[in-house]
């Protein structure tokens, strides 16, 4: 029960606390948080009488007007209760949680539960995917990380400026969850031209990224213990993602021309879905021929699966012109095809975007609308300037001719200091290069000595599922200047020759 009998009107008990003026924090602030907690910690019990405001304004030398401001907020939260003439006192509700008679039906409930470990299985589930920091260092080689020119820079503000100086009336309140018209336009022509898919602007959704497209694709295919086939060796991020779904991951390998699609029907027949690298196999880097594409195709609409087809870096090829997309020349709509500005432009813009069939469509606005309602209005006004006035395309060939000779210079450092351990081949496209080690050479201990000096190296190996793992490195080129890049050669050198000795 409430002590009440606990009087504090002369304030002596309570006010063994300072304020101090030259604290960042207002007075309001510390006398609030210093009553609040004396109210939380019991000290003034439920149904005690709390000093008036003068004498509190007094003791503690502050304004009599900080001490009424505060009590009224402390009234109006519930800490307090007013009662008419007699004073101010701590509510009768500040019960501390012993006091309370017990609820029966929880007492009995926790009685009869068999498992009283009550932390959530999803908790669980997510707390063992967390991401190593290490794969957000900015150090050699790194994958994931990008360059801007001065030239992208200056134009980066001066856009921004320009949109910030006249303000679209729909960025003042919610709009379509699918993401602004202006952009979802500008990508539907841009990805007819230049990745040939076969889109409507009405059918693209502007996202943060490939990631969160993964994940609302998952939201509304997958049930737990569906059927999803994934490349071998896959992307880990998509891995986790259809761990977190609680899908039925299947593996399915990859060879020299791709997903080996008869042992992924051989496995799965009605997967509920697929999802493939077709432009460039992420890890691997191999393209998906014309043959398997079609028969993935084929499978996906006999099965009524869906493939998710992520689009992640086709920009930079170095070797001819972008390899076209699979959802280009599927005829029955069962590509889900996503992409994302995190390589072309740099990851932290969060903006990519879906391309989703008609049959999907509204299930897809839906879950994006309850995911985070819509992409950034000023953001997506910026990006959609940037290519409707052709910096966009400028932007990507600056980038992939930095970025190639990024590439050689690595490529040709490696093989003048490591060749004898590493068998470096050099991609045609994509932002990171593999190096395969030499028979007898482990990549995962490699890249342990090499984080202790400073080095993200990526282990080939730890990307496998179930096909035999490849010894190898992947190794990022871009983001890094080409000093950076020798001087990470010349460290990965040492790792390697301390080995050797
Ligand atoms: C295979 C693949 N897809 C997509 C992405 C990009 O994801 P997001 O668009 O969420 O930044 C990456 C980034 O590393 C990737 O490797």
């Amino acid at each position: 029960m409430a002590r009440d009998q606990t009087n504090f009107a002369d304030g002596s008990e309570l006010l063994s606390f300072s304020i101090d003026r030259g604290a960042p924090e207002s007075i309001f602030r510390q006398l609030y948080g210093a009553l609040r907690r004396l109210i939380l910690d019991g000290i003034a019990p439920a149904g005690s009488r709390l000093p008036a405001s003068r004498l509190v304004a007094e003791r503690l030398g502050v304004s009599r007007a900080s001490v009424v401001g505060v009590y009224e907020q402390l009234l109006a939260e519930g800490y307090l209760i007013g009662r008419q003439g007699a004073g101010t006192f701590v509510s009768p509700d500040m019960l501390e949680p012993l006091q309370r008679p017990p609820h029966r039906a929880l007492a009995r409930a926790l009685a009869q539960a068999s498992a009283p470990n009550r932390r959530p299985k999803p908790a669980a589930r997510y707390a063992a995917l967390a991401p190593d920091p290490a794969q957000f260092e900015a150090v050699p080689f790194n994958t994931g990380r990008c360059s801007l020119d001065e030239q992208t820079l200056a134009t980066w503000r001066r856009l921004t400026a320009a949109a910030l100086r006249r303000p679209d009336a729909l960025w003042l309140g919610y709009g379509d969850p699918r993401g602004s018209p202006r952009l979802r336009e500008a990508l539907a022509h841009y990805l007819r031209a230049s990745r040939g898919v076969q889109c409507e602007a009405d059918q693209i959704l502007i996202l943060s990224g490939v990631q969160q497209a993964i994940d609302l694709v998952l939201k509304i295919l997958i049930e737990p213990r569906d059927p999803v086939w994934i490349e071998d060796p896959t992307y880990p991020a998509l891995h986790d993602a259809l761990k977190a779904a609680r899908a039925r991951i299947v593996p399915v390998p990859v060879d020299d021309q791709g997903l080996v699609v008869a042992n992924g029907v051989a496995a799965s027949p009605l997967a509920r879905a697929a999802y493939v690298t077709p432009s460039h196999q992420s890890p691997s880097g191999v393209v998906l021929s014309m043959a398997r594409r079609l028969e993935l195709l084929a499978w996906a609409r006999e099965a009524r699966a869906w493939i998710i087809e992520d689009d992640y870096d086709s920009e930079f090829r170095y070797a001819g012109r972008p390899i076209a997309s699979l959802q280009g020349i599927d005829r029955g709509e069962r590509v889900i095809y996503l992409g994302t500005f995190s390589k072309v432009v740099f990851p932290g813009l969060r903006l990519g975007y879906a391309v989703v069939p008609h049959e999907l469509l509204q299930a897809m606005t839906a879950a994006r609308h309850l995911t985070d309602r819509q992409a950034p209005a000023v953001t997506e006004s910026v990006v959609a300037d940037f290519i409707e006035q052709g910096h966009f395309e400028a932007h990507v060939r600056r980038m992939r001719a930095t970025y190639r000779v990024a590439r050689d210079q690595l490529a040709a450092a490696l093989r003048a200091k490591l060749g004898c351990v590493l068998e470096v081949e050099v991609p045609d496209q994509g932002m990171r290069l593999l190096a395969r080690l030499a028979p007898g050479w482990s990549d995962t201990a490699l890249a342990k000595e090499a984080a202790a000096r400073g080095l993200v190296l990526r282990p080939m190996s730890k990307l496998y599922l179930s096909a035999p793992p490849l010894q190898a490195l992947l190794l990022g080129f871009t983001g890094y200047s080409l000093p950076a890049l020798r001087a990470g050669v010349d460290r990965l050198a040492e790792v390697i020759g301390r080995r050797v000795r």
